[in-house]
């Protein structure tokens, strides 16, 4: 039997194979938040497809850290219907499931959430929006902590196995962990260990409401790739030597964030499918932005690869995550086999085929068919629901324009 199918704990968790669906938003959800039969329908198939660990898309804790229209929420108890019929139908199918919790922070639209978004630190470009970011007070900090910790106690309600906390792509735990994004002199910026205060908080608090058999895992970027230096491998290394003192029992690494999206998802840049979602008035400047981006972020198999072999030697016999352009299944065993990673990630192969482990496993197929064409990435803004558009891509309006 292939490594890829000997089960593997995290903490008390057994997970059934070493496949993980990583958090991948649906634009699937109601308008407020509450869970749809789509989105039921489409983890029990991602279910059925035989992946040990299934992550839905990110959750916002509080209605001010939503990033998109039809995200899930997970900010009031009334979620919590919805969220059991999610759970139940991923253990029907005999996987287990995570819930990723997030809190946007400046990565949302003023337009969406009703007021200016608000970070660590004020006056940073949120490129995607083309806004201003506003400093969050001390109090507005607090709210956002304590919005972590009532959405932990949902996941917990609602029967999920495992809490990842999102710390990557620029939402709001990386942008206090980001010297780029956190330019504060106080108490949470400053120092690497006044940035880390944030996420520890949260770990800490989290940790207290956690039955032990719910185990805690965070998905860290490695490196933001930002304008001025934000997090690189090096830092990265080092909040994972600090989350493992802190009792954290797995780590997804990946990497990007809104002025990086396609280090992030590496592969085509999909620019006419991009402007599609702009206002007329922002659709040139798109186009020349996202233009210019064709062609520098070709995919590589494992491209997240050199950062984990920096992180893995830190944190020792606690489960690493990885994701970024995991295709081939002998690249994967490579990665098992060499101890470099314990768990497979992946997003886009899925979205094309729910049914790629089970294949896989049946000797039917020994590569993901997704090529990075990047327009399920495209179709997030566009508030097209998640499926592979690589052969048809909707013309018609639909999006909610999230634009000023
Ligand atoms: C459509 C789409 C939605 C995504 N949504 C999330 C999300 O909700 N949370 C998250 O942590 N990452 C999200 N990602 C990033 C993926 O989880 C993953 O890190 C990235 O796509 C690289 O892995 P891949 O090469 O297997 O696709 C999303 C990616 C795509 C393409």
């Amino acid at each position: 039997m292939s490594v890829l199918f000997e089960p593997y704990k995290i903490s008390k968790m057994e997970v059934k194979n070493r496949f993980v669906r990583s958090a991948t938003h649906e634009n699937l959800a109601k308008n407020s938040g509450e869970v749809t039969d789509e989105l039921v329908k489409l983890h029990r198939t991602l279910a059925k497809g035989d992946i040990g660990l299934i992550i839905p898309g990110y959750m916002y804790v509080h209605p001010l850290g939503r990033a998109y229209s039809y995200q899930t929420g997970i900010y009031d108890d009334k979620m919590i219907p919805g969220l059991k019929k999610l759970v139940n139908a991923i253990h029907e199918e005999g996987s287990k499931v995570a819930f990723q919790i997030v809190h946007a922070g400046m990565y949302t639209f003023s337009k969406l959430i009703g007021t200016t978004p608000a970070g660590p630190s004020g006056e940073i470009m949120n490129p995607v929006a083309v806004e201003y970011s506003k400093e969050m007070t001390e109090d507005e900090i607090q709210t956002t902590i304590e919005a972590f910790i009532k959405a932990a106690k949902r996941v917990v309600e609602s029967g999920a196995d495992a809490i990842q906390l999102h710390a990557a792509h620029g939402y709001l735990i990386n942008q206090f962990l980001s010297p780029f994004y956190n330019r504060r002199q106080d108490n949470w910026g400053g120092s690497d260990e006044n940035r880390f205060r944030y996420l520890k908080e949260i770990v800490v608090k989290t940790k207290k409401v956690l039955p032990s058999n719910v185990p805690l895992l965070i998905k860290l970027n490695t490196h933001d790739y930002t304008p001025d230096e934000g997090i690189t491998p090096s830092l990265a290394a080092k909040y994972s030597n600090w989350l493992i003192k802190l009792g954290i029992d797995a780590i997804e690494i990946s990497c990007g964030s809104g002025y990086s999206i396609f280090n992030m998802c590496r592969g085509e840049v999909p620019f006419r499918e991009i402007v599609q979602a702009v206002p007329d008035y922002m659709k040139s400047m798109t186009e020349y932005v996202y233009k210019d981006m064709v062609g520098k972020f070709n995919f590589e198999e494992g491209y997240n690869l050199k950062a984990a072999k920096i992180i893995k030697p830190q944190i020792g016999d606690i489960p690493l995550i990885l994701v970024g352009g995991l295709r081939t299944k002998t690249f994967m065993e490579d990665l098992i086999k060499n101890k470099y990673a314990d768990f497979i990630s992946m997003s886009r192969p899925f979205i094309r085929e729910p049914f790629l482990v089970k294949n896989i496993k049946e000797g039917k197929q020994e590569r993901a068919a997704c090529i990075s064409c990047n327009r399920c990435l495209a179709a997030i803004p566009n508030d097209y629901p998640i499926k592979c558009y690589t052969n048809k891509w909707p013309e018609e309006k639909k999006q909610t324009c999230y634009f000023p």
